[in-house]
């Protein structure tokens, strides 16, 4: 069955992609985690359906298994939350190696990883992520933390999961606009690493959204394998790994100033402008070709994304949210620009005017000519 290993200094997990797999969840969870206790958190929404099969398979596998559920959106990604879950750990008497697993997108991800990695000093965690965004990014490397009212991911620590297992299935209840959300981080992944696949994606747009699962096996797998390969090189982000955070920088501060998805853009939507806002940038700066801006807004076009938005905040208010993100470096913005299709830099030379004529250009339809 397709599955990827992600090999760390003092760690090893499989990333294990089935359709199907919630039902074979309990064995795999007890490969890796054997204890009498484990706890299932999951987003409210799913717990009636993925987090009862979820919880049968555990109980299958000897378990005895808690299943909680958690409102999972943007906004309840914060401490509140967490303090909550350390509250139910504590009531059911969960042991140092008993098994937390998060089922959900990527917020439950973030947020039941950060209450695993200091629950006891650290408990066993296993990412089970139910969201195109969270199998592609989220679930793999072992980014864990909640937000903060100013600014995203500014509480977290890295915490590795003991195993990743992606159901494919559960794509099938996943709301159209979250699955497109799910390939803004496939773009990044080919923008970043993968010319040959950035264009294998254009081409199988339509299969990904009518949910062929074949393709959607082919898509998950391939993304893991980059993501995989970047954590593998670089686990704590001194280097190459920062390359994930293209579009990122740019699309937190949408973020924090449209608030968190409550109303305005989902991540995957603000991901899209980013990436469009940092080829502009590349583009003007003389660092990449036009012709990688075409490509870009085609395919995010093609998948349903945005590639401009007239209702973003004032230039100042975005430029300043940009500042008090994490990939702030002695006061310097440290952006990752395109050099061409798999190729990015990170650079910290860019001014604040080329920034913020970026923002500008993303107000309105991108000018681009799309190649025959
Ligand atoms: N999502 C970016 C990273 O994991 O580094």
């Amino acid at each position: 069955m397709p599955h990827v290993d992600l090999t760390l200094p003092h760690h090893r997990y499989r990333i294990h992609i089935e359709p199907g797999l919630l039902s074979r969840l309990g064995e795999l969870v007890r490969s890796v985690a054997p204890h009498k206790k484990a706890a299932v958190l999951v987003d409210a929404n799913i717990a009636a359906t993925l987090g009862a099969r979820a919880k049968a398979s555990l109980a299958a596998a000897g378990y005895d298994t808690l299943l909680h559920a958690i409102d999972a959106g943007e906004q309840h990604k914060n401490l509140d939350t967490v303090r909550q879950m350390y509250d139910v750990l504590i009531d059911a008497k969960l042991e140092r190696k008993s098994p937390v697993i998060a089922l959900g997108g990527g917020v439950m991800g973030d947020s039941v990883g950060f209450a695993a990695a200091t629950y006891l000093r650290g408990v066993p965690f296993i990412q089970c992520p139910t969201t195109l965004l969270a199998m592609v990014d989220a679930s793999v490397g072992g980014k864990v933390g909640v937000n903060v009212p100013r600014g995203k991911n500014l509480i977290g620590a890295f915490y590795q999961p003991n195993l990743v297992a992606i159901d494919i299935d559960s794509l099938d209840s996943l709301p159209p606009r979250e699955l497109r959300c799910g390939l803004a981080e496939c773009v990044k992944h080919g923008v970043i690493r993968d010319a040959a696949r950035f264009n294998w994606l254009q081409r199988v747009v339509p299969a990904v959204l009518r949910g062929d699962k074949p393709t959607l096996v082919e898509l998950v797998q391939w993304n893991v394998q980059i993501k995989a390969n970047v954590v593998m090189a670089d686990e704590k982000e001194t280097g190459e790994r920062a390359h994930l955070n293209f579009g990122h920088t740019f699309a937190h501060a949408i973020e924090a100033t449209t608030g968190y998805g409550d109303g305005g853009y989902y991540h995957g939507e603000a991901v899209a402008l980013g990436m469009v806002a940092a080829t502009r940038l590349a583009i003007d700066r003389g660092l990449c070709p036009p012709t990688l801006l075409s490509q870009l807004v085609k395919l995010l076009g093609d998948i349903g994304l945005p590639t401009h938005a007239a209702d973003l905040p004032p230039t100042p208010r975005l430029m300043e949210a940009m500042r008090l993100d994490k990939k702030v470096a002695s006061g310097k913005l440290r952006l990752v620009l395109p050099r061409q299709l798999g190729e990015v830099v990170i650079d910290d030379t860019s001014s604040d005017e080329a920034i913020a004529a970026a923002w500008q250009t993303l107000r309105q339809p991108q000018s681009v000519t799309v190649p025959a």
